[in-house]
């Protein structure tokens, strides 16, 4: 074993396999997307999953302020949309989505969508944990899912 440093860590979690979600939210009529492998799920009753946003995030406040998100499960084909929403100002010309009844986008093609209510978020480390109440979901189970290991898409 090494002694824990920023450089160990880091290589560390990028040996953890993930998929990609988008998480999503409207806020005054404006849609923001952010790109998050840190989703996962957490209790099964009630229905319960988490994910993570740094702090330096510059739309951090946005979604602090937000009561409800969509969680966007990219399937294989949506890597351009991973990078879309991993830039600073995402364009949303560009993704296909439909409107939910609490105006949130749920991007289409993807593996499933999940409608979820924010109910807890906890400041630990860098990090704002945000945990969710899963409300509704969309499962498009003959696509395969969009996967994340070492930095690369596979
Ligand atoms: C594959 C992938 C996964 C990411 N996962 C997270 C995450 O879980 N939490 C987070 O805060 N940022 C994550 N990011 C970074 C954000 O998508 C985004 O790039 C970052 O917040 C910078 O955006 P900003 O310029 O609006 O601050 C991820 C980026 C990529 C490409």
């Amino acid at each position: 074993m090494k002694k824990i440093n920023k450089g160990n860590f880091k290589k560390t979690l990028s040996t953890f396999t993930t998929g990609i979600t988008v998480v999503a939210t409207n806020h005054n009529s404006i849609l923001y997307g952010k790109t998050i492998n840190s989703f996962s799920s957490l209790s099964l009753s009630p229905p319960l999953v988490l994910f993570s946003l740094d702090k330096k995030s510059s739309k951090l406040n946005i979604f602090k302020d937000s009561k409800t998100v969509s969680i966007n499960i990219l399937s294989k084909n949506q890597e351009f949309i991973s990078n879309n929403f991993a830039k600073k100002n995402p364009n949303w010309n560009e993704i296909e989505y439909d409107i939910l009844k609490n105006e949130n986008p749920i991007i289409k093609n993807c593996v499933s969508n999940l409608d979820c209510k924010i109910i807890d978020k906890l400041k630990k480390g860098d990090h704002i944990i945000f945990i969710c109440k899963v409300l509704q979901v969309l499962n498009n189970t003959k696509l395969k899912p969009l996967v994340y290991y070492n930095s690369k898409y596979f």
